[in-house]
């Protein structure tokens, strides 16, 4: 039996009522972009089974926000799968109505904690990850409710495909060295930086969020890490 602690899921799921339009595009298309971790058991889900034949891998994005990175990236990679998970319905119904707009096909929704998606997906089925101004929970006491912690980075390790990237971002200074705290420490991973240009400076294939653009009108300019998924049959040193 599995003895882990239940999942939970920290912020909001809702914020003002939606707008007519948005109301509307999200009845008419999330039904059918919709997946529930809760039909699949653990490790049984393989995330090319929900795109057409064909696709030259899936790619996921844990906490979208309003969805401008993930449509930029699937309008850009028509041939790659994408989930997107979001719990907060009015960043759904954002992506949604870019996905209406611009014709994506590519793309699949978790309206849900990520978590839960990592433990039904198949282990390494994600051929790139992105996790992008993750909520930094700056008080010590909530510090436990970060992303990046030693349960997700595990379950990431997990589910990325060997020699995978998963980008992270974040404004929040304590944060990144919590981050390259955590990821430094696990033997999966390699931060791929080897100058301070790597991390200060967004990769041009690297789409702008709202977060991000809110941090630098703030004074907060981002960091912008990338690791690889390490291969599993490689000795690690
Ligand atoms: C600070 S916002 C950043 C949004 C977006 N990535 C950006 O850069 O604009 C963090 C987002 O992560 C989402 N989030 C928080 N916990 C999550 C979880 N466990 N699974 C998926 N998304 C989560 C929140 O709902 C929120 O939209």
């Amino acid at each position: 039996m599995d003895s882990a602690p239940p999942r939970t899921l920290y912020g909001r799921r809702r914020g003002k009522p939606l707008r007519v339009g948005r109301r509307e595009v999200l009845e008419r298309r999330l039904p059918e972009l919709q997946i529930f971790p809760a039909d699949y058991q653990n490790g049984a889900l393989d995330p090319r089974s929900l795109f057409r034949p064909g696709i030259r891998g899936v790619w996921l994005e844990v906490g979208f926000g309003a969805g401008e990175h993930l449509a930029a990236m699937a309008q850009a990679h028509p041939d790659v799968g994408f989930i997107g998970c979001e719990p907060f319905i009015n960043g759904v119904a954002r992506l949604l109505g870019a996905i209406d707009q611009q014709g994506l096909d590519n793309i699949r929704i978790v309206m849900d904690d990520a978590g839960l998606l990592l433990d039904c997906l198949a282990a390494g089925s994600i051929d790139r990850a992105f996790l992008l101004f993750p909520d930094p929970w700056p008080k010590r006491r909530h510090n436990k409710r970060r992303f990046v912690e030693p349960k997700n980075i595990a379950a990431m390790a997990r589910i990325l495909a060997d020699g995978a990237d998963w980008r992270v971002a974040t404004d929040h200074m304590d944060y990144c060295r919590w981050i390259l705290a955590h990821l430094g420490a696990a033997r999966q991973f390699q931060w791929l930086a080897r100058r301070p240009g790597d991390w200060r400076l967004r990769p041009d294939d690297w789409p702008a969020t709202r977060y991000e653009e809110k941090g630098i009108e703030a004074g907060r300019p981002p960091a912008f890490l990338s690791f690889r998924r390490q291969n599993r049959n490689q000795p690690v040193n």
